[in-house]
């Protein structure tokens, strides 16, 4: 995992009362800390609790506020806002009540947290921001944080289950560990919500979960891999990993497998690329679901594109997005939890956008990235369509309506999914390129705000608040349904239970 150095990270913040104050750190402080952009098992923002209430404390003090208790504490790096979040109970007269309470405050909104600036904290200081959440809601919700489980142990859940399936346990454990960095980033559509699919698939031989990837052509730069039919991520990794040696050897690595399976979220071969110090680049085919502009029906998969380049000292981008309004998984999320979705996601069955989230779900039929023709839906319809070029027609594999149909209860057929993981060399081109990414996700970061409760954002930073607002709350916040689903999956693979905090 990156290791980042820490020169840049020299503000910090401190919530207390639903504020974030911000101020420069200390140097010496700031060597204490560790930032990163991908985690896996590893936490992105590490530090000790000491070191994060000497900092507490500190700023407390430099600022003049008579606080109470201090509630996070936030690295901020360069000029730029958005980052890591730490716990601290230090600083104030000890009352840590309200340690969580901004993590908690509005549990039902999207889980990454927003900046604004605050009148009355003004009068204070400049770096006064009063936080918010974003509307937009994010995988789980409130409601979700019943079933609050370690990371460990959703690991060991997820491994147990692969085992009991007919996986290796090196290949289990490659599965597990993508699904959990979904639910670390937040994406908790592609995370345990999918290991039930993953199960059923491998328990009717429509995947194969021992199969190993082999190279079927191969130049200096390129590769075609055939997946047989392996597990997604085992494909995906070997793949990506291929790719990044390429890119080391010759500048770009560029890597299509064909017979591989669901791979799910794309950003986290792209991560691997950028722990490498690469750009890394990945796309997958999917199940039709997504209706071409002007179709009442589903002729593309929601494909996923993700893009990540990293900048200097852990800061990165990392742009992981289906091409269609949403990641189906989000419609089924809002199924599980009984709540609709907004207009825009999909279509009902006569073609017109619904937001019943079972409708939804059963119609099977996603908008495009941008939604109808008149706002610009076409383009995303040409973005999933291009993620075909690449993968399935590219590597010879399944494409659009070829592609069979992917359910809960698992699929009977093998999916011949395509794929394509991209590594670029940045050590090929301009000189200092990490510094001039970090530089543009600081001006991005810095812009004027058109609403003040929303400061910009560059992608991947809803993951990074996500994942430290689970490393504060000490686990994985799954929805009830989700826990009573690993619960029957249990007991009819004969697992220990999951253990809910
Ligand atoms: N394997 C598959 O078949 C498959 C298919 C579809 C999606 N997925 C995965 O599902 C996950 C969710 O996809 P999604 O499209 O719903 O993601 P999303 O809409 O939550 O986020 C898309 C991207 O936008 C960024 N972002 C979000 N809010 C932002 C803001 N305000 N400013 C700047 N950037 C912002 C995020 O960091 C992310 O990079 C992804 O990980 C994707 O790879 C997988």
């Amino acid at each position: 995992m990156h290791s980042p150095s820490v020169s840049s990270v020299r503000f910090v913040g401190v919530h207390f009362k639903g504020l974030l104050a911000r101020t420069a750190l200390p140097p010496s402080a700031a060597s204490h800390q560790q930032r990163g952009y991908c985690t896996g098992s590893s936490p992105v923002a590490q530090t000790s609790s000491r070191w994060a209430t000497m900092i507490a404390t500190a700023t407390v003090r430099r600022l003049g506020i008579n606080a109470p208790a201090i509630v996070v504490v936030r690295l901020l790096s360069g000029t730029a806002n958005s980052s890591s979040t730490l716990s601290s109970t230090g600083g104030g007269a000890g009352q840590g009540s309200e340690i969580s309470s901004w993590n908690k405050r509005k549990p039902q909104c999207r889980e990454h947290h927003q900046l604004t600036c605050g009148q009355e904290q003004q009068a204070h200081s400049p770096f006064f921001h009063v936080q918010h959440h974003q509307q937009r809601s994010m995988s789980t919700t409130g409601a979700a944080k019943k079933g609050l489980v370690a990371v460990e142990e959703a690991r060991r859940f997820m491994v147990d289950c692969l085992v009991k399936s007919n996986t290796p346990p090196a290949h289990a454990k490659q599965q597990a560990d993508l699904l959990v960095e979904a639910d670390y980033r937040g994406h908790f559509s592609h995370g345990m919500n999918r290991l039930e699919m993953y199960i059923n698939d491998l328990h009717k031989n429509a995947c194969n979960g021992a199969a190993v990837p082999a190279v079927l052509n191969e130049t200096p730069a390129t590769a075609w891999v055939d997946g047989n039919n392996g597990l997604g991520a085992v494909v995906g990794n070997f793949c990506m990993d291929l790719a990044i040696r390429k890119a080391k050897e010759v500048g770009v690595g560029w890597v299509c497998a064909k017979r591989s399976n669901h791979y799910g979220i794309a950003g986290w071969y792209t991560l691997r690329a950028m722990n490498a110090g690469c750009i890394g680049m990945s796309m997958t085919n999917t199940s039709p679901l997504a209706s071409p502009t002007r179709s009442k029906e589903a002729a593309l998969g929601t494909n996923p594109i993700s893009v990540g380049a990293p900048g200097k000292d852990g800061d990165g981008f990392v742009l992981d997005m289906a091409t269609t309004a949403v990641a189906v998984g989000k419609i089924e999320m809002q199924r599980r939890k009984n709540e609709p979705i907004p207009v825009g996601w999909a279509q009902g069955p006569d073609g017109h956008p619904t937001t019943d989230a079972s409708v939804a779900f059963d119609t099977a039929c996603l908008m495009p990235l941008g939604g109808t023709e008149l706002t610009s839906g076409y383009k995303g319809y040409g973005l999933g369509a291009m993620v075909e070029v690449f993968c399935g027609v590219l590597a010879g594999a399944n494409y659009a309506t070829k592609i069979r149909k992917w359910t809960h209860a698992g699929a009977d057929s093998e999916a011949d999914l395509g794929q394509c993981f991209v590594a670029i060399n940045p050590a090929c081109f301009a000189p200092g390129f990490k510094g001039r990414l970090s530089d543009l996700t600081g001006i991005l970061r810095n812009m004027p705000m058109t609403d003040p409760n929303h400061p910009v954002l560059v992608a991947g930073d809803p993951e990074l608040h996500h994942m430290a607002m689970v490393d504060k709350e000490g686990g994985l916040a799954y929805h009830v349904n989700q826990i009573k689903t690993c619960t029957e999956l249990s007991e009819r693979l004969g697992v220990k239970p999951i253990e809910v905090i």
